[in-house]
């Protein structure tokens, strides 16, 4: 029987909660370890089931992985690789997963994956990715719902990306690292996972140089070198601590956080009158009992913009702000998979295209809700907080792809959620 959480309503959360390491940053570092071709371990990695899928993929390749929870530390051995195809159940299972092309392609001069497809939150092409490879002198063949990527070596190039795109930057950053020469990624992600990545990659041996910026040069390295590197902490899932402390009118410390990372965030939660203090200890968000939440509009935009990820959480504190506020999602078509959800709880929102038009109601209630994805399912949650009466989340199998016991987590601090 598939797992659901019951949410009682709760005072405000209180306390101090320790952030783990960032999904998005350890998913593209797995994958870049099938460039060493050594044993790597990797540290501050978090607990989650798309990081069991990623590691499993790995496996399915050859690698060597072992993992031990409690250190949260991964150590990967890629030296035994022996297959350079991915299998269509891992992929469509996992998105991240068309990670593995660059790195394959570049160390072994084949990769075959099949293609990633829809998902929930829009159709998520992968042209950029295809295109890039391309360039770098890869024959690419797109047919039969499979990439066949394949060159003896890779030349490096100058690339455009046409849109700043945080996969195709990853792929490709990879793909150069082993490349003969010079490549130049312009108009690339400027995330601070691209970062991780390329604090990896060098360290690996790697030649990377304006990660973070919109122009990255990798000088192409003939073989990489075993490492140890540390993840970076969510910004994500610092985030929606931040904003279930905001709903909730609550007073919470948030350790293990990189205070740059959430800026984005903390700015918005400022303009809505919500407290947030760096702290030498981390991160304090917390009410101001003399100033009422208000409304505020936000557009969703790649880094150092609001983050897509964080866009339904925010929608959450918004349903029971003062006034009107308007939500405009840029990044990706259909990412509003919680507002049917939301107005199940008593939330007025309309969506006019790409906007969503919230207003604020004086209270949600309680009712039977599902999370379609990730994200959407941990709005659904801080919603839950606080509404009146009892709410019901099945499809939580989402939430904890990205999430380490978002249930427990929250009940530390106050929350009264059972998993059931
Ligand atoms: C990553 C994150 C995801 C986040 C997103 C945007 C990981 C594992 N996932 O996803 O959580 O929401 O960044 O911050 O890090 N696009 C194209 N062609 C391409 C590639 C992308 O048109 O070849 C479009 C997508 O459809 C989407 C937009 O570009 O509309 C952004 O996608 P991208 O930045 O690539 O996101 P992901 O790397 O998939």
């Amino acid at each position: 029987m598939a797992e659901k959480f019951i949410i009682e309503p709760c005072e405000e959360l209180r306390g101090e909660i320790e952030i783990g390491g960032s999904k998005n940053a350890v998913l593209p570092v797995l994958a870049a370890t099938i460039l060493t071709g050594q044993e790597n371990v990797l540290q501050n990695v978090p607990s989650l089931s798309d990081v069991e899928a990623m590691s499993g993929l790995l496996e399915t390749l050859g690698a060597k992985t072992q993992w031990d929870k409690k250190s949260g530390n991964l150590t990967v051995s890629t030296a035994a690789i022996n297959s350079q195809e991915a299998a269509y159940e891992l992929v469509v299972k996992l998105r991240a997963s068309f990670l593995v092309t660059g790195p394959l392609l570049a160390r072994f001069g084949k990769a075959k994956v099949p293609l990633p497809g829809g998902c929930a939150i829009g159709s998520r092409p992968v042209d950029l990715h295809l295109k890039g490879f391309a360039a770098l002198g890869a024959e690419v063949d797109n047919s039969h719902g499979c990439v066949t990527v394949e060159a003896r070596r890779l030349k490096g190039a100058k690339i455009y990306l046409d849109f700043p795109s945080v996969g195709a930057t990853e792929n490709l950053m990879m793909a150069a690292a082993l490349a003969e020469g010079q490549t130049i990624l312009e108009n690339c992600a400027v995330e601070p996972e691209i970062v991780d990545l390329a604090n990896f990659l060098n360290a690996a041996g790697g030649k990377i140089r304006g990660a973070g910026t919109d122009t990255i040069k990798i000088d192409g390295v003939r073989d990489m070198k075993a490492t140890q590197h540390s993840i970076i902490p969510d910004r994500i899932e610092a985030g929606t601590f931040m904003v279930a402390a905001a709903l909730t009118r609550g007073d919470v410390l948030l350790t293990n956080v990189t205070a740059d990372h959430v800026k984005p965030v903390t700015a918005k939660l400022k303009e809505v009158n919500i407290l947030v203090e760096e702290l030498e200890t981390g991160i304090r968000v917390r009410h101001d009992p003399s100033h009422e939440i208000i409304s505020a509009d936000l557009k969703t935009m790649p880094y150092p913009g609001f983050p897509t990820d964080m866009q339904a959480q925010f929608m959450a504190l918004m349903c029971t702000a003062g006034g009107t506020s308007i939500i405009t999602e840029t990044v990706f078509e259909n990412r509003f998979m919680q507002v049917g959800e939301l107005k199940r709880m008593g939330a007025e929102i309309k969506i006019e295209s790409r906007s969503a038009i919230v207003e604020g109601v004086k209270k949600l209630t309680g009712t039977q809700v599902a999370a379609s994805d990730l994200r959407a399912g941990a709005a659904l949650v801080l919603a839950a907080l606080r509404a009146d009466g009892l709410t019901e989340i099945t499809g939580i199998h989402h939430i904890d792809r990205g999430y380490y016991r978002l249930d427990t987590s929250l009940n530390k601090l106050g929350a009264r959620i059972k998993r059931v």
